[in-house]
């Protein structure tokens, strides 16, 4: 009896211990990952107030390839309605920017972070 307590210990002490860091990692990992966005967002503002358009390019395509996948498990209408606002407005971005259309770009830009800032939102209220 005592055998099979000890080499239960031994099995939970080994779980929990390949377990944590793993779990730990993986939530750093997905934090840089969200910081980036926001890195691309002000790279963004950058080409938008210069007008320069290979920086505006160049954000809007990173961000338009993040709105492609599926950053959590979240099938609410709500979620997914705002990956879906994301992944268009940063699409339309793009065009704006190879269309060297400041304007169109700088609306589509406001129209983009009205959906980081719904997104966040609505997940914050779940
Ligand atoms: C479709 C939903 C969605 C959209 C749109 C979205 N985000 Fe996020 N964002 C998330 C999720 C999910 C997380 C991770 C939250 C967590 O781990 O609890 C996150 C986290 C972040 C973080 C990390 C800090 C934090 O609060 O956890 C930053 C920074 C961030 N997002 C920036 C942006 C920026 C900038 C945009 C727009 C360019 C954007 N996000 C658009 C869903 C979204």
């Amino acid at each position: 009896m005592r055998f099979i307590k000890t080499v239960a210990l031994i099995v939970l002490a080994t779980l929990a211990v390949s377990v944590i860091p793993v779990r730990s990692q993986e939530t750093d990992a997905q934090d840089a990952e969200m910081q980036k966005k926001l890195e691309y967002s002000k790279q963004i503002l950058d080409g938008l107030v210069t007008e320069d358009f290979d920086k505006i390019l160049k954000g809007a395509k990173s961000l338009n390839e993040f709105g492609k996948r599926k950053w959590i498990e979240n099938d609410s209408l709500a979620y997914r309605t705002q990956n879906q606002v994301f992944w268009f407005t940063t699409g339309a971005l793009v065009m704006a920017a190879e269309e060297k259309n400041i304007d169109s770009a700088t609306l589509s830009y406001t129209q983009m972070t009205h959906s980081c800032v719904n997104c966040h939102k609505t997940l914050r209220r779940q």
